[in-house]
């Protein structure tokens, strides 16, 4: 079996064509191939989508399912719940058994509007970029709606209703939590990280505490806000890959750029490597990583795996995108172990490993210190910022042993 799908970019003003992919399963392997397009090639200005398709000609082919270039542009694992649970749905409906679900078919279900970065996707012939399926993204006064749709299948108890409602602004967006985008008042998408009923604190509450204190501290994060719907709380980001005018920025992760696989361990400083080798402001960029793993280490955001860093493309080479799901971790939940190496090995939190390896960001000792400091002045007042947020004194102290360790105590001395 095999798919064919065209590959274009909106890049430039424009939405250009950039590749063709080949997608193909037999038996449980899936492996496919893809194929630059002759005008990309030639535009002055194009880029390599992933490290493993180098710009030349000819096909290049890919035994791991797809290349992580458009597994970043297709949905995770709430994504791929929904779809699951709509192609059950369906199944049930149609009176036949559910198909498996290829990594192509995952990627195709995507809406076309709400779809990560600037990579878009149709079947070979079609004319439109929009899944079978596809409805509108709605407005920020359909979030209860969504909110008890979501709430519902976390509960496995949604309806077909739920589902359709929920598929096209759901699924978009990688990620393991529940999601969904919506337009805001002016008509920019916005991404809204709900709660769950099986989370064992307010995660969007401690989401938009951890995010304050990133923006006082130095640390680029995209506009955000924290709202109460039907009582609960939903935290909601403006989409960092889109400009004003509505076209879209090309992202990577992070996994994408350094070509690695999920769950192997990576170090921050091959995130410098990649803004070295292609960066549009490397320097700055470097700097500003450094930053926030000095704030990820103080706050023991340790899920900083390689899906939760990205790049974003701009003419003249990549940039660090604005930091995103940033969670203060409690220490009884999960030790103090990064998803990330801060050096060349070592995983675990350590503001001396930090400044330790300052130097290869460019960052010289004095500056370092003074970073350290700054960040963990403005880390030391997240009781405030939580109390400011509506937390209890008993959900503050809660989290309190992701704050208060020995390495705030360092870099507030
Ligand atoms: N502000 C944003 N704009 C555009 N894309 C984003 C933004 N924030 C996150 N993303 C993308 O969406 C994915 C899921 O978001 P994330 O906050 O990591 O959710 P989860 O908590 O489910 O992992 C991220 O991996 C990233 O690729
Ligand atoms: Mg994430």
């Amino acid at each position: 079996m095999e798919r064919q799908i065209e590959v274009h970019i909106d890049w430039d003003g424009a939405t250009l064509p950039v590749g063709r992919l080949w997608a193909r399963a037999k038996g449980a392997r899936q492996t496919c191939s893809f194929a630059y397009d002759a005008a990309w090639l030639g535009l002055s200005g194009a880029f390599p989508l992933d490290p493993n398709l180098p710009l030349v000609r000819g096909d290049a082919h890919w035994d791991g399912g797809l290349f992580n270039a458009f597994s970043d542009p297709a949905p995770d694992r709430w994504g791929r719940s929904l779809m699951g649970r709509r192609e059950r749905a369906l199944a049930k409906a149609e009176g036949r058994a559910p198909r498996t679900l290829l990594e192509a078919d995952f990627l195709m279900l995507v809406d076309d509007q709400t779809r990560l970065g600037a990579l878009r996707f149709r079947d070979q012939g079609a004319e439109a970029f929009q899944a079978a399926d596809t409805h509108p993204v709605p407005p920020l006064v359909a979030l209860p709606k969504l909110l008890a749709a979501a709430r519902r299948v976390i509960d496995d108890k949604e309806t077909d209703e739920d589902l359709r409602l929920l598929l096209a602004p759901g699924s978009s967006l990688g990620g393991a939590r529940p999601k969904a985008s919506v337009l805001d008042a002016n008509g920019q998408l916005m991404m809204a990280k709900f709660p769950s009923q099986t989370d064992d604190w307010p995660i969007p509450v401690w989401e938009s505490v951890a995010m304050t204190l990133a923006e006082r501290a130095g640390v680029v994060v995209p506009p955000f806000q924290l709202r109460h719907v039907a009582k609960r709380p939903v935290f909601m980001m403006s989409r960092f890959d889109r400009m004003a005018d509505g076209h879209r920025r090309p992202f990577c992760s992070a996994l994408t750029a350094l070509g690695a696989a999920d769950g192997e361990t990576r170090s921050y400083l091959e995130l410098v490597d990649v803004l070295r080798q292609d960066g549009a402001d490397a320097p700055g960029d470097a700097a500003q990583l450094w930053r926030r793993m000095v704030f990820n280490v103080l706050i023991s955001n340790t899920d900083d795996h390689l899906r939760n860093h990205g790049f974003l493309r701009e003419p003249g080479g990549w940039r660090l995108s604005p930091a995103f799901d940033l969670n203060p971790m409690p220490v009884d939940v999960k030790p103090r172990i990064h998803a990330l190496a801060l050096n060349e090995t070592d995983q675990d939190a350590s503001l001396d490993t930090v400044l330790g390896i300052a130097a290869y960001f460019r960052v010289d000792k004095d500056e370092a210190a003074a970073i350290a400091k700054a960040v963990g002045d403005v880390v030391a007042t997240w009781r405030d910022v939580a109390g400011q947020h509506g937390l209890t004194a008993n959900q503050i102290d809660r989290m309190a042993s992701a704050f208060q360790h020995e390495d705030l105590a360092r870099a507030v001395a």
